[in-house]
């Protein structure tokens, strides 16, 4: 499985590119409004760091603004993949960047008709997202779910890139249904290390070589 941070701050993608857990980035509009510097030079920034795929969303919403979008965001890394939204316009734009050989993320997928849909029309990514269905009270797993078997039916080439994550458990289900890549905020990733078993365990290792530090 491939780990990718959602996130669009320098410093957590170099904190965990130094754990060596980090396959990619993924950002959005809100993400890179966060940081607030502009996308084009971030995105150059983030690529200097991690050798893998950055996902770079358009803002525009009609098809020439986000064909005339992505092909200028493509020329700015070979790690570059366009993320559009999941609309009449992104598929057919989907399409139109995908003849000139640009990598492209569908991005803001709530169903599984969208998915195979989008798989058709040869998405590199997918990216449905598990925990604004789950806010719903959906369930955004049975969507992972759904998806894995339906791509595995027909040996589509779209990975599924399980999005929105908002906890471990979410993580851990998205491997256990073979998902292909995970992206999540910084703070889930590090919780993915953390436990207080581990802490304790540790801590009564120290005291109890405290007691014998001298004998040597
Ligand atoms: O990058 C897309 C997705 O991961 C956003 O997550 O937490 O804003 O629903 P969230």
């Amino acid at each position: 499985m491939q780990f990718f941070l959602d996130t669009a701050n320098l410093d957590q993608i170099k904190k965990f590119s130094d754990w060596g857990v980090v396959d990619g980035v993924t950002t959005n509009p809100t993400l890179i409004s966060k940081e607030n510097v502009s996308q084009e030079d971030r995105i150059k920034e983030i690529a200097k760091i991690v050798n893998g795929p950055i996902s770079s969303e358009v803002i525009a919403t009609d098809y020439e603004g986000m064909v005339i979008e992505g092909r200028k965001m493509a020329k700015w890394h070979k790690n570059i993949y366009v993320k559009l939204p999941t609309t009449e316009a992104g598929i057919r734009a989907l399409t139109t960047l995908k003849k000139d050989g640009i990598k492209v993320n569908m991005t803001l997928v709530f169903s599984a008709g969208q998915a195979l849909l989008l798989a058709k029309a040869g998405a590199d990514l997918i990216s449905p997202f598990v925990g604004r269905l789950d806010d719903i009270a959906e369930d955004g797993m049975a969507l992972i779910a759904e998806i894995v078997a339906m791509y595995s039916n027909y040996n589509f080439d779209t990975k599924i890139l399980v999005a929105s994550i908002r906890h471990p458990r979410h993580v851990i289900d998205a491997a256990m249904l073979g998902a292909h890549v995970a992206t999540m905020p910084a703070d889930v990733l590090e919780k993915l290390i953390k436990h207080p078993l581990t802490d304790k365990g540790l801590a009564q290792f120290l005291a109890d070589f405290e007691k014998v530090k001298n004998i040597q």
